[in-house]
């Protein structure tokens, strides 16, 4: 008889220590330590369960064979985008998210998109019934797409081995279970080794692998810290549950930027790909309404135009109020006491209420002016032209300041049809405004930006 080995693990950064603790030195935080048993010493180090049949002698990186198209095609735009350009042949891939934020239906998605490759979609979580119910939901049909209902990996590796699938996903990696722990799924030194099982089987089989996880309480993957430096890629999916929005982001890739950002819809049929997210940033309407104005934002890399809307009203109370939803409420609050302060409108005694559409959070600077033309615009009961935009942050002394990457929101506002875009004066530099059809408006100061748009 071997003697068992245990070890205390914090529930979660992962941290290991030999003796319980009420805090966790590590991540501060309290009563996290659970005792686990870390098998037998001799069946050895994470990961073992998968034999390695490559040689280990150094090679010289010349000699490292790859091919530069090396990259899958998920027939996901934006998980494509996302991942930098397609899924890497051999790469761990985690995505995490808030339970019913839609994780599995994005990787069954994928998995049933996926044409000329062989997929397996392992779940601990559902029923085969139930993954077959939602994919009749998804309405596309594959017949290279099968359905795993197993926990234990090394039953898993043995399926693995018969079928050879060409992608792996694995729902959630928390339901993973190996014979070589003896601690209960779900707990650190589980998902450490389910883990490093599957980039072991991932890095020699050079088949990429999909592991889902579920997010805490405190918005980080549980377990995570472990998880995040094993594996190649680290996306998040979020989006708020009361609007259809999901951001698919990258919050780490060993193969592509992190500033890539993916939208989808989440409609009855699925997760739809949105590729030009203005469409749902702005809201149709027919008649000119005050207190709206358009945004020329940047998130990640890609530009998109989103409406703000304000309402100025006079206090009931004493206290005016001052309420926001996407935006900083101190912020608002800053651009309020600039235009009191500086541009000497009497905003003091009256409530402001600002929403940025889509349920979105905006922490572009860039959209300070078009705030500020939405406080204007409602607090004179004037209408903005509906094919007026912004695009520049503002100072505390009331000036327009220039922001980054100005071309690019040019252009798309120019390509969704705008004809007029507010910048700030010392973003012109070097600007061909020839390229555009759009007019672009140079400004200073808040004043001409009133004088343009209101009289
Ligand atoms: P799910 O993928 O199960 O979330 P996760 O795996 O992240 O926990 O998504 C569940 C939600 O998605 C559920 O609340 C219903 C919604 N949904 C739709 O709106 N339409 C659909 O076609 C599907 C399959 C799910
Ligand atoms: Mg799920």
């Amino acid at each position: 008889m071997t003697k068992l080995k245990t070890a205390f693990f914090c529930q979660n950064c992962g941290v290991q220590a030999p003796k319980w603790m009420g805090k966790c030195n590590a991540c501060g935080e309290w009563n996290t330590f659970v005792e686990e048993v870390i098998q037998r010493e001799e069946k050895g180090t994470p990961g073992s369960a998968v034999r390695d049949p490559r040689s280990v002698a150094p090679v010289r990186i010349s000699d490292v064979t790859f091919s530069h198209e090396a990259r899958i095609n998920t027939h996901d735009q934006e998980l494509n985008r996302v991942l930098g350009g397609g899924l890497v042949p051999g790469s761990l891939t985690l995505i995490g998210g808030e339970p019913g934020i839609g994780k599995s239906t994005l990787m069954l998605q994928v998995a049933i998109k996926c044409y000329g490759q062989k997929i397996l979609y392992i779940t601990g979580e559902e029923s085969d019934q139930q993954i077959r119910m939602r994919a009749e939901r998804l309405g596309i049909k594959n017949d290279n797409c099968f359905i795993l209902t197993e926990t234990n990996t090394q039953s898993i590796f043995q399926h693995l081995e018969s079928l050879k699938p060409g992608i792996i996903i694995a729902d959630s990696i928390q339901t993973l279970q190996t014979d070589l722990i003896e601690s209960s799924a779900g707990s650190v030194s589980q998902i450490k080794e389910c883990a490093a099982e599957m980039q072991k089987y991932s890095k020699h089989t050079n088949t990429p692998v999909f592991l889902i996880g579920h997010i805490t309480k405190d918005g980080s993957l549980a377990g995570p810290k472990i998880l995040e430096h094993m594996v190649d890629t680290v996306l998040q999916f979020e989006g708020d549950r009361n609007y259809g929005y999901r951001i698919l982001r990258s919050l780490k890739n060993r193969f592509g930027s992190t500033s890539e950002l993916g939208i989808y819809e989440m409609n009855d049929a699925g997760l739809r790909e949105v590729s030009n997210p203005s469409e749902i940033l702005l809201s149709q309407r027919d008649e000119a309404v005050s207190g709206i104005a358009i945004a020329a934002m940047m998130e990640g890399q890609r530009s998109m135009l989103i409406e703000t809307q304000a309402l100025v009203s006079t206090a009931v109370y004493g206290t005016p109020q001052r309420s926001t939803t996407g935006f900083d409420a101190r912020r608002l609050n800053m651009l309020l006491a600039v235009l009191e302060k500086r541009s000497g409108f009497r905003l003091g005694h009256k409530d402001v209420f600002l929403n940025i559409a889509g349920g979105i959070k905006v922490e572009d600077p860039a959209i300070d002016l078009a705030v500020v033309a939405a406080v204007l615009s409602s607090n004179q009961d004037t209408p903005i032209d509906s094919k007026t935009c912004f695009a520049a942050e503002v100072g505390l002394s009331g000036e327009i300041r220039p922001i980054n990457r100005v071309e690019q929101r040019i252009s798309e506002a120019d390509k969704l049809g705008f004809d007029r875009i507010f910048i700030s004066r010392y973003n012109t530099k070097g600007l061909d405004f020839k390229r555009y059809s759009i007019q672009i408006v140079p400004v200073a100061k808040i004043e001409e930006v009133y004088g343009k748009l209101f009289s």
